[in-house]
């Protein structure tokens, strides 16, 4: 299990609009601010949801995160060790449409594990992955015959079968079917309480956050800050019709964003 410590980030991205005045000791284009000061601890073993708006900054801070992007400022410690470019040590970052199409979806799985030697152990586990997502009998369709969320079951395989003691998500139900969505999100939760992983999930939706988060970060518009925090008690499932407190929470969240009139 991980820890990540997100220490003081900042991140700006360079502008093409001009400053309006221009004075010779500085640039003559105004940096897009995107993070400004961020502090977040993940807990190791804790399924952490940053929430914010759009644009505000989450996948920008899921990449620095990740070791793809860099922060302007401020520093990413993973287990204490600072995050100084991609590294796939324990780490699995999920991204959707990270399927190869060439590929079928036991192959696709086998990514992962590329460097198991062991054929056996291999698939045994490729093929019980595949199971628990709920694919079994498709682990030789290419993405193609596949509809969109046993796609992103498939993805969910990647990750699972290489049990990462870190899991990176980025919007992993958006685009699903109600249902599909809903499957996802349980089979996430299921996930987590079998390996507890650290997982950190960005998000912009309310309901998938209190539904499976045990940490809840909200941020701000851009330039995007921490503006709460909340630890929800562990138990599943969670529902904010039959659950006063998680309706409060959820309330709450929504007043933090600026909405008042959520129902
Ligand atoms: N490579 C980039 N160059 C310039 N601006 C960027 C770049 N990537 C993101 N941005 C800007 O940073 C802001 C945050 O983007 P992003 O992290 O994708 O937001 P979110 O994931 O919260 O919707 C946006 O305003 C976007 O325009
Ligand atoms: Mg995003």
């Amino acid at each position: 299990m991980s820890q990540i410590l997100i220490h003081d980030l900042c991140k700006s991205y360079p502008n093409r609009r001009k400053k309006q005045r221009i004075t010779t000791d500085e640039t003559p284009y105004e940096p897009i601010a995107v993070l400004d000061h961020v502090n977040i601890k993940v807990s190791p073993g804790h399924l952490t949801c940053i929430l914010g708006p759009s644009g505000c900054g989450k996948s920008t801070l899921l990449m620095i995160v990740a070791g793809f992007d860099k922060p302007t400022s401020g520093k990413v410690l993973i287990n204490n060790k600072p995050i100084t470019g991609p590294t796939s040590d324990n780490m699995f970052v999920f991204q959707q449409g990270g399927l190869f199409p060439w590929l079928t979806v036991a192959q696709n799985v086998e990514l992962g594990l590329r460097n198991l030697q062991d054929q056996k152990e291999k698939w045994d586990k490729i093929y019980e992955a595949i199971k628990m997502v709920g694919l079994k009998g498709f682990e030789d369709h290419y993405p193609e015959q596949l509809s969109g969320g046993m796609k992103r079951r498939a993805e969910l395989a990647r990750a699972l079968v290489v049990n990462p003691k870190l899991l990176i998500m980025d919007e992993p139900f958006s685009g699903l079917d109600f249902l599909t969505h809903l499957r996802m999100r349980e089979e996430v939760v299921n996930m987590h309480e079998l390996c507890h992983q650290t997982i950190l999930i960005v998000t912009h939706d309310i309901d998938d956050a209190i539904a499976i988060g045990d940490h809840l970060i909200v941020m701000t518009d851009r330039p995007s800050r921490v503006k709460m925090e909340h630890i929800i008690e562990p138990g599943h499932p969670r529902n904010y019709e039959k659950d006063k407190e998680i309706a409060e929470l959820r309330e709450e969240i929504f007043f933090t964003l600026g909405v008042h009139y959520a129902v």
